[in-house]
């Protein structure tokens, strides 16, 4: 069952994915060089309970820390460490806020210093494909147009799909129904209606789609060890198409 929230439940979750917007603002301040991946988490959680906030991946599922980072081949669910940030990495940011009762899951990443241009694109190409996937959103178009959009439009940038890890509705709770695959057909799977949250987050290698995990339990990473990027936004769909909640 797909939950339907109410005009009021939405501006609650507007309030959540907006201190998760702040938080990220935050982040990037300090994303520079030299910082390590457990200085940022720890800002992060600082600054979400500062602002009445609950760093809601701390402890999901055991989770160890309360924002995923994960660098170039890293795809997602990277565990904050004493690794230093350096020049020519990319990093993926993704975390959830809890607010008046509500979840907010929004990912992003960065490109640090000098990267070969294949790897500014696969980051551009990723966030776009966040983007095409959002143009698909209104009421009376399928899970299935979503997903499909943002695979034509990995493919034809030339990168794949990582096809273990989707997007999902949000709520109450981080994961809610529907899953939303980033590969699929148009036409296909559950029809969107007014007032549906989605997360909506591709995952695109610049090499193959095969994924692992890492004997931490937790880090997933490319198999052929080729950079990965990630971008997600929670969007509650309206009237007319869709609002992102994650924003400014
Ligand atoms: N933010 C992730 C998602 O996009 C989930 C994080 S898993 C956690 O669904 F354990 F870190 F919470
Ligand atoms: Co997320
Ligand atoms: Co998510």
């Amino acid at each position: 069952m797909i939950n339907i929230k109410s005009d009021r439940e939405i501006d609650l979750m507007k309030q959540a994915g907006h201190l998760n917007y702040l938080t990220h603002e935050e982040i990037k301040k300090h994303l520079k060089v030299g910082i390590t991946t457990k200085e940022l988490d720890q800002l992060a959680h600082d600054f979400i309970i500062k602002n009445g906030g609950v760093p809601s991946c701390l402890g999901y599922d055991g989770f160890p820390a309360s924002i995923c980072i994960s660098i170039n081949d890293e795809v997602v669910h990277g565990i904050p460490s004493n690794r230093k940030i350096k020049n020519g990495d990319i990093v993926s940011i993704d975390f959830t806020v809890r607010l008046n009762g509500y979840e907010s899951d929004a990912a992003r990443t960065y490109i640090i210093g000098n990267v070969p241009n294949e790897i500014k694109d696969l980051v551009k190409n990723t966030e776009q494909a966040l983007y095409e996937g959002l143009k698909e959103v209104r009421p009376g178009a399928r899970i299935g147009d979503i997903s499909n959009a943002i695979e034509t439009f990995a493919h034809k940038h030339g990168l794949s799909v990582v096809e273990e890890l989707v997007g999902h509705g949000i709520g109450s709770d981080m994961h809610e129904s529907p899953d939303i695959p980033n590969f699929g057909a148009r036409g296909t799977g559950p029809i969107l209606k007014e007032g549906m949250v989605l997360a909506i987050e591709p995952m695109l290698n610049l090499g193959g789609k095969e994924v692992c995990m890492l004997e931490d339990d937790w880090t997933i990473v490319t198999t052929d060890e080729s950079p990965s990027a990630h971008f997600e936004h929670t969007v509650a769909v309206i009237k007319d198409g869709y609002v992102i909640l994650t924003g400014e």
